[in-house]
């Protein structure tokens, strides 16, 4: 059998509700659902062909062959085990998120190979369904497979684990500012983070039943077009997932100082007026969301106070796109 390559283009999110735990690192399912906002600035690109004069994958990110991680391993042979093929394919992804950005590229990563794979497979997935495959990759990447609002059914099992849109964003103004710190030492990864956290910390509890109700209130923001509370709902999500990171055993922190140094700023913004909010995930660096009437004034301050940090500015983005 003759395999077309296929093109993937698959946009990276920011969570405004957290996820942060597994309750199957088997299945991939988490403790809680999330909600997102897929951004317009960072996206992967991911060709994948299917080729029977290979004898294992083989992977190439940004041109250098890589080992191929266990994570991809892993929706490679789920896409064969659907498709009921065993044949070896070559994958070439191309990262459009700076390098020197130190942004998580999981979720659009795994969310683009996910698509390019299945498709040239041969198998034609609803996007709910593409989403369960993405998700086999990293949790991030479920909610990358669409544009928008996005939430991700925490689910029971493999089938009802899945994201959807659950909203457009055209008419928002909203814009996503991506503060790059560098880490001078390595930080825990997401999966060893998030597992600590939920066998170590004493508010994991606390956590779940806290991201239950934001998410119920911030669909409810979303749904009024309330940036206001968006925002409000954002930043406090962050900083209870960060808690939970202080409080496990050993404990352990994502911020650098220079990531207090802006959420300080962040909040001596909003004390003047300058409406924006913050949002951290598993490195220093911060995401400030605003609207376009103060994109160019929260920047400048950042700019200002922390002169040699990278501003990256984004806005909403679409969902997973088929080049070919
Ligand atoms: O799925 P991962 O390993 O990329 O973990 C994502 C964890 C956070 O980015 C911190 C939160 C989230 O929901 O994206």
């Amino acid at each position: 059998m003759a395999f077309k390559p296929v093109t993937a283009r698959a946009h990276t999110n920011i969570a405004l509700i957290k996820y942060w735990g597994k309750k199957d690192s088997k299945e991939m399912l988490p403790m809680n659902s999330s909600l997102s906002l897929t951004l317009d600035h960072f996206f992967t690109e991911t060709q994948v062909g299917f080729d029977p004069a290979l004898t294992q994958d083989v992977f190439y990110l940004n041109k250098q062959v890589l080992p191929v991680s266990s994570k991809v391993q892993r929706v490679m042979n789920e896409v064969r085990h659907q498709a009921g093929i065993n044949t070896a394919a070559k994958i070439v992804s191309t990262n459009h998120v700076p390098t020197t950005a130190g942004l998580a590229s999981s979720a659009s990563a795994f969310a683009a190979l996910a698509g390019a794979a299945s498709r040239a497979a041969g198998l034609k997935l609803k996007p709910r369904d593409l989403s369960r495959l993405a998700r086999k990759g990293s949790g991030s990447a479920t909610r990358s497979i669409f544009g928008g609002f996005v939430e991700w059914h925490q689910g029971h099992d493999d089938l009802s684990s899945y994201a959807e849109q659950i909203a457009p964003t055209e008419n928002w103004d909203i814009r996503v500012i991506a503060v790059v710190i560098d880490a001078s030492q390595k930080k825990i990864s997401s999966s060893q983070g998030m597992a600590r956290a939920v066998n170590t910390s004493p508010y994991y509890p606390a956590w779940i039943q806290t991201a239950t109700k934001q998410l119920k209130e911030i669909k409810q923001a979303i749904k009024e077009k309330d940036f206001t509370s968006l925002g409000q709902i954002s930043e406090l999500n962050a900083l209870e997932m960060h808690v939970l990171n202080l409080s496990s055993t050993p404990h352990f922190s994502y911020f650098e100082p220079t990531t207090i140094s802006i959420m300080n700023l962040v909040e001596r913004l909003r004390a003047r007026g300058i409406e924006c909010y913050y949002t951290i995930d598993a490195g220093p660096n911060v995401k400030i969301i605003c609207q376009e009437k103060s994109s160019l004034q929260v920047q400048k301050a950042v700019k200002k106070e922390i002169p040699n940090c990278q501003v990256l500015e984004s806005q909403p983005g679409p969902g997973i796109q088929f080049i070919n």
